[in-house]
């Protein structure tokens, strides 16, 4: 595997490849790269015949008080988990590279509404962020698929929705969490957890599926369940404190748009933020009701 750290080297082997007729999937990351971004790569494999993965920690998407500073940086590491899993080519730029004129001055890439939600509302500005360093990462790779993780729901809600209203000639393949036994969803930030907090992290995920559980109870019972909603949410987000989490949020939405879910919606999903010592974990869990 090659790695490159410059735009001339990424487009000479992309146009070589091209000239042989091949396909090129990408899989963008900031590194520090687990089972669930190597099951990325996998699943790239699938749809093209070279796999181009990426490393930039995007200071474009991480708000002022944000750990862009602490952001695990494990390059060695990464190069040879990329390697195990037969990844073609690795880009790896600086933001000297993507940012020529600094993060405030360039270009950028927002979309509407969605970016404001969930997420968004905790984390101003971070969907521009992630929008615009993607696009720009696209351009440069110029891939026919990408594969992007449903762990971050609203993140891949983004990304399709700027691909669609840009008619961006690229498939947007969502690829299933990948978990921890305990259920925890794998993410970088996890390796800011103690041994103590780990152990209580999983209780993100099990209060989701007891929403979900409590949902579909509630369809079955026949009430009109957006009245009951915050209901449910207040006890989940009073089981997590108990287990020493802070709710940032838990909503249920419509799963395409991500607004507040309305009684017709039968396919719906969990978004859920929370705070555990340094870290703030994210999950989420679809439904359908
Ligand atoms: P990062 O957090 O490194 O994640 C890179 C990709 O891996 C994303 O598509 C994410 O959804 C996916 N991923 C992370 N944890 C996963 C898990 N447990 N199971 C499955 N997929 C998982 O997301 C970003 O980087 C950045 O915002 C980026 C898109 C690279 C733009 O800077």
């Amino acid at each position: 595997m090659n790695t490159v750290e410059n735009i001339k080297d990424l487009r000479a082997q992309v146009k070589a490849w091209r000239m042989q007729g091949l396909t090129i999937a990408f899989v963008p990351t900031m590194g520090n790269l687990h089972n669930g971004h190597l099951a990325l790569v996998a699943a790239a494999h699938q749809y093209a015949d070279k796999v181009i993965a990426s490393i930039f920690v995007n200071p474009m998407q991480f708000g002022a008080n944000e750990d862009i500073d602490s952001y695990p940086r494990t390059l060695a590491q990464d190069q040879a988990s990329l390697v195990s899993v037969n990844t073609d080519l690795l880009f790896t730029p600086t933001a000297a590279t993507i940012y020529p004129k600094g993060t405030g001055e360039n270009t950028f890439v927002e979309v509407p509404n969605i970016s404001d939600l969930h997420c968004g509302a905790s984390r101003p500005g971070h969907f521009r962020g992630v929008a615009t360093v993607v696009c720009k990462l696209f351009n440069l790779v110029q891939p026919d698929v990408a594969c992007f993780g449903s762990k971050d729901y609203q993140q891949l809600q983004v990304i399709k929705t700027m691909v669609e209203d840009l008619s961006m000639p690229i498939d947007i393949m969502p690829i299933d969490t990948i978990r921890e036994a305990s259920g925890l969803a794998m993410s970088s930030r996890n390796g800011y957890l103690t041994a103590a907090e780990k152990a209580v992290a999983p209780s993100l995920y099990a209060s989701l599926q007891w929403l979900s559980e409590q949902l579909k109870a509630t369809q079955l019972e026949g009430s009109v369940p957006v009245e009951n909603y915050q209901g449910l949410i207040s006890q989940a987000s009073e089981q997590l404190a108990q287990a020493g989490l802070t709710t940032d949020y838990i909503n249920i939405c419509h799963a395409k748009t991500l607004a507040t879910a309305v009684p017709s919606d039968k396919e719906v999903v969990i978004l859920a933020a929370a705070y555990l010592g340094k870290a703030r974990l994210i999950d989420n869990l679809p439904v359908s009701i």
